[in-house]
């Protein structure tokens, strides 16, 4: 039989996949990519400049007490090239509060050619040397996002094998660059489906994905999964309780994902922030999963702090009492114990 010894754990990468769903702590997802972070400040009345995105970075990476419940931060490629106005370097100003630096290193999605409706992503060009260099400037981990529609006739089997194979292929290049790859298989909210097409849907791109990086011989305790939770689309006219949203998503994860991955950690996806946090909640409650099962936000951590903050330095401490609190609640989550009730008690 061929030799697998890589699939073996690599040194050091399993631990900063384990540190990365330390109890009681998550990720903060802030590696919007020039467009959305625009569409972001817009909304709250703020111009995309380069010194407004810093700005806005610096107010969440240095919130006092934050280290507390976010384990890391994954920042995009010019926010990882910034620094925080007396001068250190972001991923510095991280590291020295015990929180990992990470980086989105895909290039965005494109059309899949001859596949209309569907899209792909890029980013795999240079990808080995880009890495070498985040790694220099201190990431210890990546992500790479693969977007899936649901649609008459789509996500096809074609598309979800493509992404399958990309997020595979990347992830054994972060690991052989030292960097624990975040894979993010991402199946979208948008459109009228039910919460049992979702879970179909969910379920078949995360066997795919599992398959490819078997075969691409990812070491699977040296990463994290970063999916989707099993929900109905936004136009569908049958919403779900929460419940039913945590049991569909421990189901679907639990005959999909191999107990060798340290963790999951859930993007919020377009749910509210109390949604994603109650959903996460409901799932930990639920009682021992062979994963952690974490958060990798980015919405649901950010849209009420860009809402008290608009630009202002006057509100830049209210905002950071915000990004606290969202923190502390999805803290509380990851043990199963967060309630509405503590949402009145914004610190
Ligand atoms: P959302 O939580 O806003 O979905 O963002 C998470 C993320 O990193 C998307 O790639």
């Amino acid at each position: 039989m061929e030799k697998r010894g890589c699939l073996m754990p690599m040194s050091g990468l399993d631990s900063v996949a384990r540190s990365l769903v330390a109890a009681g702590k998550g990720i903060l997802a802030a590696d919007e990519s020039a467009p959305t972070i625009e569409k972001r400040l817009k909304a709250v009345g703020v111009p995309s400049t380069e010194e407004n995105r810093r700005a806005y970075r610096d107010l969440l990476f240095t919130t006092p007490g934050i280290s507390e419940f976010v384990s890391g931060v994954i920042l995009f490629d010019e926010t990882i090239r910034q620094k925080s106005a007396d001068g250190t370097p972001f991923p510095e100003v991280l590291s020295r509060q015990g929180i990992l630096p990470g980086i989105k290193v895909d290039k965005g999605t494109r059309p899949l050619a001859r596949f209309p409706e569907e899209k792909i992503t890029e980013g795999l060009d240079g990808l080995g040397e880009r890495l070498a260099e985040y790694r220099d400037r201190g990431a210890r981990f990546a992500k790479w996002r693969a977007v899936i529609s649901i649609g008459s006739g789509i996500p096809t089997r074609f598309c979800l094998k493509a992404h399958a194979h990309l997020l595979a292929r990347y992830a054994a290049l972060c690991q052989e660059a030292g960097l624990a790859p975040i894979v993010e298989p991402e199946v979208l909210m948008d459109g009228a489906h039910t919460i049992e097409r979702c879970e179909e849907v969910t379920t078949e791109t995360l066997s795919l994905v599992f398959s490819e990086l078997l075969e691409h011989r990812v070491a699977l305790e040296g990463m994290l999964l970063k999916p989707n939770m099993v929900l109905p689309g936004k136009e569908c006219p049958k919403q779900a309780g929460v419940p039913e949203v945590a049991e569909a998503t421990v189901r679907c994860l639990r005959r999909v994902v191999p107990p060798a991955v340290p963790g999951i950690v859930f993007l919020s996806g377009g749910q509210t922030a109390e949604q994603a946090t109650e959903h996460l909640s409901a799932m930990n409650a639920l009682g021992s999963p062979p994963w952690e099962l974490s958060f990798s936000y980015g919405r649901a951590l950010q849209d009420p702090v860009l809402k008290a903050w608009k630009g202002d330095s006057a509100n830049i401490s209210t905002a950071q009492g915000v990004f606290r609190h969202r923190a502390r609640c999805n803290g509380a989550a990851r043990y199963g114990k967060y309630t509405r009730e503590m949402e009145r008690s914004v610190a």
